[in-house]
């Protein structure tokens, strides 16, 4: 108001002249995080006997006077981030919403009264629209974050005097994480990583810019895999492959250890081999390096040793069974002959009349066996001897 002690005495005597000033009384200077929302208060005067009709808010980018208008009231209202919070008496308060950074400059309040008369209160207020910033605090200052390392992260908005009078809410790959001006990570891991940002508890949508945390460490985890197995078949490649997980990414080294040597076989993450034998690899990076445990590649024989030991057994018992029959053939072959030649000597040494009718049945099927004319030759022989 416009009226104080001393102006109520002048208006005594001035018969109210000095409210017939027209005036309008803004904060000079206005501060909003981008995406938040903000008020700028005004008051505005104007001679008691006028009414008022018409409101308007402009920026500087356009007319203050003459418009277009951000705000204009009696105008059909759209959905917009501007909007009038006064009234047609004296408070010509304005809020804007969801702030953008061109919504900074300045904005000026014009209003028109029932006499057709207009007035701009040129003095306006100034918008300065800001983003949050995040200040990280590392110990050691060193450029890169390690495992085991702490960090702090500061929210700030640079609009506030008292920097930590602010609520905060932090995120971590844009869930929300934590709230409070600062954000301490202590003894930090690999799955600290990510991106952190702030914002404005009340406006999600004021978040800051994003700090990436990068959590370094040596390789963990290092072990050998074999695809198809560890075990195959003569004539397929196997392919070793050494995994592990470092950051940032690890160098790999194959070794093949060759009786009491040890050889350096490869330097990608996948060994290719056909070669059976014990492998491993050394995974390294800047922290540090570390070992698989060591494997044992099998290739096996087209004939599995299992079947070969079988083979040769059969084969030994078929040799085996083979001179055994042989044998056995050569003996009943023998026997007979012997008989024969008793017989031969019996007839011999007999009168050649009794002789027995076996021995001659017997030499007769042998002769016959053996030869056909044989059978003729020995007939005559007995029959001239007998
Ligand atoms: C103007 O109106 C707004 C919204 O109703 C209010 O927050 C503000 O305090 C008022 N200003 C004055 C000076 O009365
Ligand atoms: C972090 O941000 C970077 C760049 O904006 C992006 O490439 C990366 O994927 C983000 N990381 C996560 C975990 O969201
Ligand atoms: C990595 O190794 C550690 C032990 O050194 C174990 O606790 C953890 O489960 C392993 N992680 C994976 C993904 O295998």
């Amino acid at each position: 108001m416009c009226v104080n002690l001393s102006l109520m005495l002048m208006l005594l005597f001035l018969s109210g002249a000095v409210c017939s000033e027209r005036k309008v009384t803004y904060q000079q200077h206005i501060c909003a995080v981008k995406g938040s929302s903000v008020v700028i208060p005004c008051s505005f005067y104007y001679p008691e006997n006028l009414q008022v009709k018409k409101v308007m808010w402009g920026h500087e980018k356009s007319n203050i006077f003459d418009g277009p208008f951000i705000f204009e009231s009696e105008m059909n209202e759209t959905a917009s981030r501007f909007q009038y919070i006064g009234d047609k008496e004296h408070n010509c308060s304005f809020k804007i919403h969801d702030v953008e950074k061109n919504d900074a400059g300045k904005y000026a309040f014009r209003f028109m009264t029932n006499d057709k008369s207009s007035y701009t209160g040129t003095a306006g207020s100034t918008l300065k629209v800001i983003d949050l910033n995040v200040s990280m605090m590392r110990p050691n200052d060193n450029r890169v974050t390690k495992e085991g390392d702490s960090v702090n992260l500061t929210c700030i908005n640079g609009c506030d005097s008292d920097h930590l009078s602010s609520a905060f809410t932090w995120f971590k790959n844009g869930e929300p994480k934590n709230e409070g001006p600062v954000l301490y990570l202590s003894n930090m891991n690999p799955t600290d990583s990510g991106n952190y940002s702030c914002s404005l508890k009340t406006h999600t949508g004021t978040a800051s810019r994003v700090i990436n945390i990068n959590v370094e460490y040596a390789p963990k985890n290092t072990s050998v895999s074999g695809r198809p197995l560890m075990e195959v078949e003569a004539g397929t490649n196997i392919t070793l492959i050494c995994s592990s997980h470092a950051n940032p990414p690890v160098d790999y080294t194959w070794f093949k250890i060759d009786e009491s040597h040890v050889l350096d076989v490869g330097h990608q993450p996948e060994l290719f081999t056909a070669d059976g034998g014990q492998y491993f690899c050394i995974a390294t990076n800047k922290h540090g390096r570390q070992y698989s445990s060591v494997v044992t590649v099998k290739i096996k024989e087209r004939w599995p040793s299992f079947n070969r030991d079988v083979l040769i057994i059969t084969l030994s018992v078929a040799v085996l069974l083979i001179v055994i029959a042989a044998v056995a053939v050569m003996k009943l072959k023998t026997r007979p002959r012997a008989e024969e030649t008793n017989c031969e000597e019996d007839s011999e040494d007999a009168d050649y009349v009794n002789m027995p009718d076996f021995c001659t049945k017997q030499s007769q099927q042998r002769s016959q066996g053996e030869a056909a004319t044989g059978s003729s030759r020995q007939t005559p022989t007995m029959m001239r001897k007998v």
